[in-house]
């Protein structure tokens, strides 16, 4: 498995695994949904505010997207960064690539100096990355949360402690400006 730190010239491939494979795991709406959002973050998102991570098979073959955008927060200058969505080929699940995946990403992130990864999803898988449960008075998200327990976060910079308060209001990029993802 080789992971790569760029999705650049792979944006149709990766926003047809993305399509897919949430139509696979949460319907057909949700596939077109988050396919879109890809579509968004990779086509029409600023370079300086995407990171985008994929895993290739033995042929080449995209198998696994991780897309992380900026979160800016008026009052902090810190970066921080939002991973979503994440994606592994329906077939190839359960094999440790969406961890590897994740977790190259994040390695990535902390060597380019981004202090704070944060993510909004599963806390059982999540927090086998690392990422800990987060108080929104403590990182405070851009718009209200249906689930705010699925609200996680990973210090990357430093000694990688606790997250010291982001002073928001937080803002996302364009593609995810939507209560929709939220
Ligand atoms: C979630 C996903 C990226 C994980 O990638 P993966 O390569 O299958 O995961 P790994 O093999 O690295 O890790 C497997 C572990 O994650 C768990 N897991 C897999 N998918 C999960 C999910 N959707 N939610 C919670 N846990 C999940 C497995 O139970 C397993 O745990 P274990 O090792 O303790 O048994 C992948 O399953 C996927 O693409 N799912 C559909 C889309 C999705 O739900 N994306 C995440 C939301 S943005």
């Amino acid at each position: 498995m080789l992971f790569a730190d760029t999705c650049v010239g792979r944006e149709e491939e990766i926003v047809a695994l993305l399509t897919r494979t949430f139509a696979a795991s949460d319907g057909p709406e949700e596939g077109v949904l988050i396919g879109t959002l890809a579509d968004n973050l990779l086509r029409r998102t600023d370079s300086k505010d995407l990171f985008a991570f994929a895993a290739h098979g033995d042929c080449g073959a995209v198998v696994g997207a991780a897309l992380f955008s900026r979160l800016t927060y008026a009052r902090d200058d810190r970066t921080v960064l939002v991973l979503g969505p994440v994606a592994v080929e329906t077939n190839a699940q359960g094999k440790g690539i969406g961890r590897a995946l994740i977790a190259h990403g994040l390695r990535a992130l902390a060597r380019a100096g981004v202090d704070v990864a944060v993510t909004y999803g599963d806390p059982a898988y999540y927090t086998q990355l690392g990422f800990a449960p987060m108080d929104q008075a403590i990182v405070p998200a851009p718009f209200a949360l249906s689930r705010p327990e699925g609200w996680l976060g990973l210090c990357l910079a430093g000694e990688a402690g606790e997250i010291a308060p982001l002073k928001g209001p937080c803002r996302c990029v364009t593609a995810l400006n939507d209560p929709a993802f939220w």
